[in-house]
């Protein structure tokens, strides 16, 4: 079939230049090998991340005109309660500077010290607030999820028998609620059916248990559910979307990524108007004043657009069909990805990739490392070196998956930036013998690989 150009034309542009190889090579020596450290002016292509990254479009760069910068009651604030109400079908919302933000203002309403947060699969900062509230986050995701050629259709999917078990193990007294991240982002972004929603609902209703998303990702998960579960492939997008939060108390979102906005939060409330009035609450000392919550009046606009736009088909069938073109590149090559192509990113698997080097050598790391040598290629480590120490020994952790992740910004680039990145790992691939490990020389106590800096072996 024809290759469906990106359904947008280009308005304004923004230049960026590969520097000489050997400038790369000296650039990498002076970021001590952490790809966090380089300048963005450095990097050619940068697949760092999704977050905050993507284009907007014309008419949110309007809407961001038309922004009302009241401290309180702003216009804009409305519009994007109106805007959230129609998306989501939930009655309450607080925005806030990013999904950390919601995260830091809602968790401790939620979390007893002691207690545990079960969820599918938690995102670093999600796992980082619930411990700093004195709770613990437990993973319970099927276990596919960690094969990276087995081809399931959601392999975000919370794994039910798990989480019974955990429910039991732990007291139910003991759990704070329970957390699906949709999709599920450390797992490769990989969606979450409707089907497990609903389970997870039963077995939350059981135990009286309250449900929340962590929903960065919603309106991928969405297109994945109409087009991979029977049902839903003559439901609209929007009507996933509400089917899918019609079963959740709540949510946190970064709107840095289905908001389609550079920065962004929300916190959603379906209709638990006492934990709301917790929520305007604590929002105040920490983000600010309820109908702004850390962001400007324009900030406001431009995410109250952005959520209508990212459940448009055409949008997300050119958006997921971008990451799954530069998955299937590297498939016909023969280079080990996490399969199927998830939304947001192609995960490579470094592990089998780099099968010559060990887990305390690094191979998602040494990966991320070589493509940018190779052509100034900005992606990130998602394994071992990602997971650090155990707190209690010091013991350097072995994480189930050494990925390297190739996360593509939203409206950002072109197919022919995707076959640029996918022929150079190609050629890499081809002598990926050559490629060394590399060693930690210094490093935080806490999310390490920010800040550490690292030596080739
Ligand atoms: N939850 C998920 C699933 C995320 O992917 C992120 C951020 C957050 C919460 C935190 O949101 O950055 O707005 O504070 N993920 C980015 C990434 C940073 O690169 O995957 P935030």
């Amino acid at each position: 079939m024809q290759k469906m150009p990106e359904p947008y034309r280009i308005k304004m542009v923004e230049s960026i230049q590969l520097i000489p190889r050997a400038e790369r090579e000296r650039k990498l020596a002076e970021a001590h090998y952490n790809v966090f450290a380089l300048r963005a002016e450095d990097v050619f292509i940068d697949l760092l991340t999704d977050s905050g990254t993507g284009a907007m479009s014309d008419a949110q760069w309007a809407a961001i005109m038309t922004g009302d910068e009241s401290y309180a009651g702003s216009r804009s604030y409305y519009r994007l309660e109106d805007a959230c109400r129609e998306t989501f079908g939930h009655q309450y919302f607080a925005p806030t500077h990013q999904g950390r933000g919601a995260e830091n203002v809602l968790f401790p309403l939620l979390i007893k010290p002691g207690q545990v947060v079960l969820g599918n699969m938690h995102f670093d900062t999600t796992k980082a607030h619930i411990e700093l509230k004195g709770g613990e986050a437990v993973n319970c995701i099927v276990p596919e999820a960690f094969d990276t050629a087995n081809c399931s259709p959601f392999k975000g999917n919370m794994d039910i028998a798990c989480l019974e078990r955990s429910i039991e193990e732990n007291g139910v007294e003991k759990v704070a609620f329970v957390l699906l991240t949709i999709t599920c982002n450390s797992a490769g972004g990989q969606p979450v059916s409707m089907a497990n929603i609903k389970a997870v609902r039963e077995v939350a209703d059981r135990y009286h248990l309250p449900l929340f998303f962590d929903a960065a990702r919603f309106a991928e998960n969405a297109y994945f559910i109409k087009k991979r579960e029977p049902g839903y492939e003559n439901r609209s997008i929007p009507q996933i979307v509400r089917e899918m939060f019609a079963y959740v108390d709540g949510f946190t979102m970064s709107a840095k990524k289905d908001g389609l906005v550079n920065i962004g939060g929300l916190i959603g409330i379906k209709d638990d108007e006492v934990l709301y009035s917790k929520v305007r609450a604590n929002v105040v000392p920490i983000e600010g004043f309820p109908t702004y919550g850390g962001l400007a009046g324009r900030d406001l606009e431009a995410l109250a657009r952005g959520l209508r736009e990212v459940v448009e088909e055409p949008y997300l069938e050119s958006r997921i069909g971008q990451v799954a073109y530069l998955g299937e590149k590297m498939l016909a090559a023969g280079i080990p990805i996490q399969q199927p192509v998830g939304g947001h990113a192609v995960f490579v698997d470094a592990g089998k990739f780099l099968s010559h080097l060990h887990n305390n050598e690094f191979p998602g790391q040494a990966l991320t490392i070589e493509l940018y040598r190779e052509a100034g290629v900005r992606g990130v480590e998602v394994g071992s070196f990602l997971l650090g120490r155990d707190p209690r020994t010091g013991e350097q952790l072995v994480s189930p998956l050494e990925l390297l992740r190739l996360t593509i910004p939203r409206r950002t680039y072109t197919f022919n930036h995707m076959d640029f990145v996918a022929d150079a790992l190609i050629r890499i691939y081809q002598r990926r013998h050559e490629v060394r490990g590399v060693k930690v020389v210094e490093e935080s106590q806490v999310l390490r690989h920010f800040t550490a800096k690292l030596a080739l072996l």
